[in-house]
């Protein structure tokens, strides 16, 4: 039975000569010789769905751009490919994880896409912070040029699959596709208005494709191996693998690629060791986005629909693990902060909502919040949710409203006696991995830093 897709083996591919030697660039070019209907009806076939958070079928996004004609205003469009590798989700390391272990088939997937798509021009759209995967994609991209996989005539096709890098600043929104076309286009990262939607109005008002890293790497696999081969993997609903970064109060946490529809407490207690001796799995997160997912829903199976129906998600595969020593509020309070510092502001109800609630955590967790507080962080939370022009004021609404719901009882205990549980909990902001230890380096200096940028929580008065 196939396992893994991306990380077949340890080591890092170093060299081009490395990745082709094992089959590298075989998928782009089978897919030259194919027409761009074929590939797309391929991946369509192989029910790919995107990694980077929402989980939308890619081979319908490529067809959606495909079909364009014409752009907004009419003329015949320029098309792009953006591949998302911001990855700024507290808890997720997965992308930069694949980008490091091998960038060639990314590369490769991008210029399969660009292909099946017909694009004037793709992009790499990545953090400046990521210094160490910039370097190795610089260096792959040469690679790649220089021996005519892709560039101006890709593997003597006669075809041509440009490729760029362009670096963003390091703030969760840019990885907000609508933000970050904006961003590529020399503006801040701020996302647009609802329903200018990339498909139709992308990078310069062009139709664009925005596909996340690990979706992107995923496609010379499908390609080379086939749509059925894909099925054979995971379950019907989510085909394939998927990179699960997993953090926390756990024995060995790390970076694991599964298939999709394993059991969260397979993720925890086998390949995670589980919780530490003595202690009990309390919740699990999966990042800011979603609500938690309580103790008694771990045998939940890790795909798209399974995760849906529980109520959560799988994010983008980063699962934050709390042991029953760990104050669910606070960790509630960790991540409300962040998007509420995260929040643009273009929409009041975000940047005021996020901060009210961050505020009345606040209270909650040092005991001088009452009842009223906790009636409003509820009634707010409702608001919040669909409101707003992205998803991050929704991610406040739903994440912060299901501590109440599935933690009542310690909500009860903190208006009584604020928090009795000391132990510090730190936003999982991975900033690097070190997989000798399996252990995560977080960035701990993001809130004063954010502040000292200007980045702030709007609090109440
Ligand atoms: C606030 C916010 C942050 C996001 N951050 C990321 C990110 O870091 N990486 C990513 O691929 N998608 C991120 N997304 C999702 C993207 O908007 C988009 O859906 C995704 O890149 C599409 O790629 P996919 O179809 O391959 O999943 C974010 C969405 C929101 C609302
Ligand atoms: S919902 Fe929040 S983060 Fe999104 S655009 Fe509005 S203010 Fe900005």
């Amino acid at each position: 039975m196939v396992e893994k897709v991306l990380l077949t083996r340890e080591a890092p591919f170093h060299t081009l000569k490395e990745y082709r030697a094992e089959g590298g660039f075989q998928a782009l070019e089978k897919a030259l010789k194919m027409s761009q209907e074929e590939i797309i009806a391929e991946i369509k076939r192989s029910n790919l769905k995107g990694r980077g958070g929402a989980g939308f079928p890619t081979g319908i996004k490529w067809d959606g751009v495909r079909k364009k004609t014409a752009d907004i205003l009419g003329f015949p469009p320029k098309k792009y490919l953006v591949c998302n590798g911001s990855e700024g989700e507290p808890g997720t390391y997965k992308d930069r994880y694949l980008i490091k272990k091998n960038p060639y088939t990314l590369i490769e997937g991008m210029a399969i896409a660009s292909y099946a798509i017909g694009t004037y021009g793709a992009i790499i759209c990545i953090k400046e912070v990521f210094k160490k995967e910039i370097a190795i994609l610089q260096r792959a991209i040469g690679e790649c040029i220089d021996a005519g996989l892709i560039g101006d005539d890709a593997m003597g096709s006669g075809q041509a699959l440009p490729l760029e890098i362009a670096l963003g600043p390091d703030s969760y929104l840019l990885g907000e596709d609508r933000a970050q076309l904006e961003v590529i286009e020399g503006k801040p990262a701020w996302p647009r208005a609802k329903g200018m939607i990339p498909v139709e109005y992308g990078l310069y008002g062009q139709p664009t494709v925005v596909n996340n890293v690990e979706t992107l790497a995923t496609v010379p696999h499908i390609l080379r191996n086939g749509a059925d081969w894909f099925k054979t993997i995971g379950t019907p609903d989510s085909p394939g693998t998927m990179i699960f970064t997993l953090t926390g109060d756990v024995n060995r946490p790390g970076i694991y690629e599964l298939p999709l529809g394993t059991p969260l407490r397979t993720l925890i207690e086998v390949y995670g060791e589980g919780a530490r001796p003595d202690r009990k799995i309390k919740a699990v997160f999966s990042g800011p986005t979603n609500a938690v997912i309580p103790a008694h829903k771990l045998d939940t199976p890790l795909d798209f629909g399974s995760m849906r129906n529980i109520p959560s998600g799988l994010g983008s595969g980063g699962f934050i693990v709390y042991d029953d020593t760990a104050c669910i509020l606070q960790a509630g309070l960790n991540f409300s902060r962040f998007l509420a510092i995260e929040s643009c502001g273009q929409c009041v109800s975000c940047k005021s909502g996020t901060g009210r609630i961050t505020r009345r955590l606040e209270l909650l967790e040092s005991g001088r919040a009452t009842e009223d507080d906790v009636l409003s962080i509820v009634a707010e939370c409702q608001q919040m949710k669909g409101q707003g022009r992205c998803f991050l004021i929704t991610e406040e609404g739903v994440e912060i409203n299901s501590l109440f719901y599935h933690f009542p009882e310690e909500v009860a205990e903190h208006l009584e006696f604020g928090c009795l549980r000391k132990r510090p909990l730190v936003l999982p902001k991975i900033k690097d991995f070190d997989e000798s230890t399996h252990t995560f380096i977080y960035d701990e200096a993001y809130y004063d830093r954010s502040l000292a940028e200007g980045r702030h929580i709007l609090y109440p008065t």
